[in-house]
């Protein structure tokens, strides 16, 4: 990406600001991404990779911070999205030096983006990080179990939109059972669905199938299985025309973030017939918990993750009346939140003293985006 062309991308997607660090003395290349800082600091992790070259950083980092403020307003947050990224292989014997020096460089931006962990890097990752930046997330617990709670919400909402049906019965097949994948598959077994499940790593998949008699599939299958939903819980991009050509699904609702391959995918879906329930939708969880966390107060926690149900019946309920794709869709009713509060909150905000949330000046309002109570879930407020 050149200059002009990072430029012209920043003003297409309202980008604030975007931090490209170098530090010669620990070889650090690194992509600081903050989307928009509206409805509150930019909270999104820190992923390490080794990517094809900093472009290519500079590109994923620009996708996951935007995918992060439609999360978070559509998960009635009070916070902005943003992402950063380290492009190094995560196993590289130095990373803790890396670490330390992308920290300096978010401690510049003074509160205006929060991190977490995310791919490559780990809870020790955010306590180095946390010696030079206050606050973090995601160091007092595994926010992907909250990821898992969100994602059968999602389910269990689109399948009974649609068929006025419990999930008992119902067949999913998880692609990736790591982290969230297995829990996932585990919250599925409880509510009587026959789950399937793939992974590359075969102890993983094992150990998911003998503990929650889950059937294992082919990697190469599991997108083609012969069950009503697919659950997409590994990598980004793995729902591509060739895919969509062998899918038998009706239903597609997973935590992969970006598990579209490319932009004309939702119309694609949408043509097809399949309900799509977008991953920032239905992948929000962990990123509740850790607002939470850092809020320090878990007490709506739980309610908050179930939520994401009726969030998901919103998005499908105006999909439907309009005809227009669930990610064109979700991407309006983010933003309609987002446009709202522009006008009363300014760009830049003060420090406020004490605040676990350096720079919102006003108290949270904590208001859904959308109304917790099915009933009056049929469209956004
Ligand atoms: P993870 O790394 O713990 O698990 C991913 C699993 O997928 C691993 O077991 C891996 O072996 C498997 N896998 C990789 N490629 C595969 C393939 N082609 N076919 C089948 N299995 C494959 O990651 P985690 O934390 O469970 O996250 C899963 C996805 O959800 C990622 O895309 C992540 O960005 C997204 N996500 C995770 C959140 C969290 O709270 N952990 C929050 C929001 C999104």
């Amino acid at each position: 990406m050149n200059h002009t062309s990072l430029t012209n991308t920043m003003a297409d997607r309202d980008f604030e600001q975007v931090v490209v660090c170098r530090d010669p003395a620990t070889g650090l290349e690194s992509v600081i991404a903050v989307h928009d800082t509206t409805l509150g600091p930019a909270l999104g992790g820190i992923r390490m990779r080794a990517y094809r070259d900093l472009d290519a950083a500079v590109a994923d980092a620009l996708d996951l911070a935007e995918a992060m403020t439609y999360k978070a307003a559509l998960a009635g947050l009070d916070l902005g999205g943003g992402k950063s990224v380290i492009n190094a292989d995560p196993r590289r014997v130095d990373r803790e030096r890396l670490i330390e020096a992308h920290a300096r460089y978010i401690g510049t931006l003074g509160g205006r983006y929060i991190p977490a962990v995310d791919m490559g890097t780990t809870v020790h990752d955010l306590d180095i990080v946390g010696r030079h930046v206050t606050p973090v997330s995601g160091r007092r617990r595994d926010p992907s179990v909250f990821t898992a709670q969100g994602v059968v919400a999602a389910i269990r909402a689109a399948v009974t939109l649609r068929d006025g049906s419990t999930l008992s019965g119902v067949r999913v097949a998880v692609q990736g059972v790591g982290h969230v994948g297995r829990q996932v598959v585990a919250l599925l077994a409880q509510e009587g669905v026959e789950p399937y499940a793939a992974d590359v790593d075969p102890a993983r998949l094992d150990e998911v199938c003998r503990e929650f008699g889950a059937t294992p599939v082919d990697v190469e299958d599991i997108l083609a299985a012969d069950v009503d939903v697919i659950a997409p819980c590994a990598a980004g991009g793995v729902l591509d025309e060739r895919a969509l050509d062998r899918l038998k699904a009706r239903y597609v609702v997973g935590a992969a973030n970006n598990l579209l391959a490319h932009d004309a995918m939702p119309t694609r879906l949408t043509e097809r017939g399949i309900v799509h329930v977008p991953d920032f939708v239905a992948n929000a969880g962990g990123l509740i918990a850790c607002e939470a966390e850092v809020r320090g107060d878990d007490s709506s926690l739980s309610a908050d993750v179930e939520a994401i149900g009726h969030t998901t019946r919103a998005v499908l309920d105006r999909a439907l009346q309009t005809g227009a794709d669930t990610v064109t869709v979700a991407i309006d009713l983010a933003r309609s939140r987002i446009d709202a509060r522009r006008g009363a909150r300014p760009f830049f905000r003060d420090r406020r003293r004490g605040s676990a949330m350096p720079i919102v000046t006003t108290p949270p309002t904590r208001e859904p985006l959308l109304p917790r109570t099915p009933q009056a879930a049929g469209g956004p407020q």
